[in-house]
Parts: structure tokens; C-alpha cells; sequence
């Protein structure tokens, strides 16, 4: 994994294996199919970028370490779940470079292990004991969701960037403006610090999506672990599309074609290589960075200490990263 040399990693590894020992601490008494699920889905690697954002804000803000450990075992666990169902939906066969659950498993199977680990999720947040924490937890589920089902269905929307980030935010940065926000609530801090934190995870949070949509274009499966080039391939309209179609000038029907998938394979392909080789990825990639500079400015306000570093520098990440 890219994050084992940086300083931001070094600062949370330890507690980090706490996270991932707590997020095997299951209540016991379940059917063995769900254990071994999973032992699958953690072992299988994944960036823990959630979790270490709730790990830096807590230790930034001087939250109490047990709980923090717990949060950000929720909040993995929460990303677990909607990865689970995401490939079900989006039919992905490869995760981090293994088999996804729906490529072993039945859709019922795969629909009822998400399911529980949703549950698992929750059960952990609610260790905490936190009203405030639960509430926006929850929220944040039904967001998450709201965002997928947009995806789904498509919205009426007639500003399609407008659409675009809405979308992102629902299925994205949601759950990365829950992390800051979360941890900056465990940490007792007062409201102010706890909306420019809400913030920072929202600004990294849209960022991050971006840049995944970029890379859908630009990397390749063995890189990333996960299928590529699959976005508009499923109709789905992202952030390098927009900037193409802007720069393109075209009327509009383009568009409607992609929405409506009425283009042939072969069109669509011609079109992912040239919105790989125009200036389009670059030009999201201007947006994403725009993202991260707000989002750093907001962390200058914060108490100066190591794991504000490492969040500058996990911002930084999130626009450079190539997986
Ligand atoms: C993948 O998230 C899903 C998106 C929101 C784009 P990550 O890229 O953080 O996935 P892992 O956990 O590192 O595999
Ligand atoms: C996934 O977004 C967001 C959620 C899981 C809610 P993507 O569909 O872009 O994620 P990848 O590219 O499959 O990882
Ligand atoms: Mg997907
Ligand atoms: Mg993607």
C-alpha cells in the first residue's frame, strides 16, 4: 500500500491494528458464512483512509483513544458494507485485487452479509454511547444510500454539475465529513471546531471521489485492484465526462446518449480514449486540488501538533495517490 511510506501512516499505525482487531470483535453465535466473509473483505487490504481521518482528528483534537479506535472501526466497517453492495449492484467482479463477494457468493448471499455488516457497523458506533454520534452516524447511512439510488435511477436535475457533486457528496464525502465530524464530537470540542472539521472531511471527502473518477479513466485494473473504465461504460456521467463535454462544446445530445445509453460498445470506447488523452483528467484533477487547498486552509485554525501534520499531508495524498 502507497500510505506505508508517509509520515501520516507512521502516526496511527499502531492504533490502526487495534482498529482492525476491533473490527473482527464480533458478538460470536453467527452463521460461520458470515465470519469468513468477513476475514475476506478485511484481509483483503483497502487504503483505511476513513479510519485514519478519524484517528488524526481525534489525536489532533485530544479525544479519548479507546473510543476513537471504536469510531473509526464503525466507519470502516460502514465503508465495508456499501463496498459490498456497490459491486453488487455495479456487477464488479474485483476488489483490491481479489474476488468480490458477488463473484462467490449468491445475490442473496452477497445482499444478506451486507446487510449484516451495515448492522455491525452501527452496533460498533453505538458502543460509544453517544446520542449526537448515533444520530448523525444513521444520517449518514441513509445519505449514502440516497446517493446510490440516485446513481440508480438518475434525478431530474438540469445542471449536471450541480447533479454531479450532489451525488458525490451523498455516496462519498458523506462518510468522510461523518469521520471529522465524529471524531471532532468524541473530543468535546466546541461547535466551531467541530464544523471546520466537518468541513475538512467534506473538502477531502469530494476530493477523493474526483480523483476516483479520474482514475477510472486513466489507471488500469492491475493498478487499482478494481475494474476500469467501467464508469461510462454503466452510463454513469463523472467529473473528466463534464469537462469533456463542456470543452467539446456539443449540443447536448451527447450527453443524452450517454444518460440513455443508446451508443454502441464501440462508440463508447472511442470516447474513453479520447477523454483519456484531452486535457479533461487534468482539468478534474484542477477541481480536486481546488477541494484540498480549502480543505488545508481550514486546518490552520487547529491545534498544531503532529497529527494536524499528518492530516495536511493525507489531504496532499488523496489529489497524488494513484490507487
Ligand atoms: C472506494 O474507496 C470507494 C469509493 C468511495 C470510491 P477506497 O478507494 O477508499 O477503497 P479501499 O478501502 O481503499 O479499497
Ligand atoms: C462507490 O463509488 C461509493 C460507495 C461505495 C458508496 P464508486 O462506484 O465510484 O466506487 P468504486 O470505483 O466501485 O470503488
Ligand atoms: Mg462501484
Ligand atoms: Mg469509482
Amino acid at each position: 500500500m502507497e500510505t506505508t511510506t508517509t509520515t501520516f501512516f507512521d502516526l496511527v499505525r499502531a492504533d490502526l491494528e487495534k482498529v482492525e482487531a476491533r473490527m473482527r470483535q464480533g458478538p460470536g453465535g453467527h452463521h460461520p458464512q458470515l465470519n469468513d466473509a468477513i476475514e475476506h473483505l478485511l484481509s483483503s487490504g483497502g487504503k483505511r483512509l476513513r479510519p485514519i481521518l478519524v484517528l488524526l482528528t481525534c489525536g489532533m483534537l485530544g479525544a479519548d483513544c479507546d473510543e476513537s479506535i471504536t469510531l473509526a472501526a464503525a466507519v470502516e466497517m460502514l465503508h465495508t458494507a456499501t463496498l459490498v453492495h456497490d459491486d453488487l449492484i455495479d456487477g464488479s467482479l474485483l476488489r483490491r485485487g481479489y474476488p468480490t463477494l458477488n463473484a462467490k457468493l449468491s445475490l442473496g448471499a452477497t445482499v444478506l452479509t451486507g446487510d449484516y455488516i451495515f448492522a455491525r457497523a452501527a452496533y460498533l458506533a453505538s458502543v460509544i454511547g453517544s446520542k449526537a454520534l448515533m444520530r448523525i452516524f444513521s444520517r449518514t447511512l441513509m445519505t449514502i444510500v440516497n446517493g446510490e439510488i440516485s446513481q440508480l435511477f438518475g434525478t431530474q436535475d438540469d445542471d449536471p454539475r450541480q447533479e454531479y457533486f450532489d451525488r458525490i457528496y451523498a455516496k462519498t464525502a458523506s462518510l468522510f465529513e461523518v469521520s471529522c465530524e465524529g471524531a471532532a464530537l468524541l473530543s468535546g470540542c466546541d461547535n466551531e471546531v467541530v464544523t471546520t472539521m466537518k468541513s475538512f472531511g467534506y473538502n477531502v471527502g469530494i476530493a477523493f471521489q474526483i480523483v476516483d473518477d479520474i482514475l477510472d479513466f486513466v489507471s488500469d485494473q492491475e493498478r487499482v485492484g478494481k475494474p476500469v473504465a467501467n464508469d461510462l461504460r454503466q452510463g454513469l456521467i463523472t467529473l473528466p465526462t463534464l469537462c469533456y463535454l463542456e470543452s467539446n462544446l456539443e449540443d447536448g445530445s451527447l450527453r443524452e446518449k450517454l444518460l440513455h445509453r443508446e451508443l454502441d460498445d464501440e462508440t463508447i470506447e472511442c470516447l474513453i480514449e479520447d477523454i483519456r488523452t484531452s486535457g479533461a483528467t487534468d482539468q478534474a484533477l484542477e477541481q480536486a486540488n481546488q477541494f484540498i487547498s480549502t480543505a488545508k486552509k481550514l486546518l490552520m485554525d487547529m491545534p498544531s501538533n503532529p497529527e494536524r501534520e499528518g492530516l495536511y499531508e493525507l489531504a496532499d495524498y488523496v489529489v497524488q495517490r494513484t490507487i
